[in-house]
Parts: structure tokens; C-alpha cells; sequence
């Protein structure tokens, strides 16, 4: 499933990125260009970055 449509990023791509250590939203967009265009997938990103990033005190 696309998460960036502008450049094609699904969202296999951002769970990669981030476990890789690529975190933010920033550092996600200056690896893969995803949420560089128009932006309307930087919600998106966001909210998948904030889901899968470990909580803390678990
Ligand atoms: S959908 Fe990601 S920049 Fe447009």
C-alpha cells in the first residue's frame, strides 16, 4: 500500500527506513523523497512513524 503517492514510497519502505534508525519525518523524507512534494502523506508518515516507534517504559 502507497503512503506517498508523489514518489511511490509504501509503507514497507518507511517501517525499513525506521528501523534502520530513520525516526523522523525529516530523516524519512531526506532518505526516500516520500512527503517532499505535496504533502499530503505527511500525516500519514507521521502517524506511522509515531505507531511503530517502541513505547516508552515497555
Ligand atoms: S503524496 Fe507524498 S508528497 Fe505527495
Amino acid at each position: 500500500m502507497y503512503i506517498c503517492l508523489c514518489h511511490g514510497i509504501n509503507k514497507k519502505i518507511v517501517e525499513q527506513l525506521q528501523e534502520s534508525g530513520h525516526c523522523t519525518v525529516r530523516q524519512v523524507q531526506k532518505q526516500c523523497q516520500a512527503g517532499s512534494s505535496c504533502g499530503a502523506c505527511l500525516p500519514d508518515i507521521r502517524k506511522l512513524l509515531k505507531d511503530k516507534a517502541p513505547q516508552e517504559g515497555s
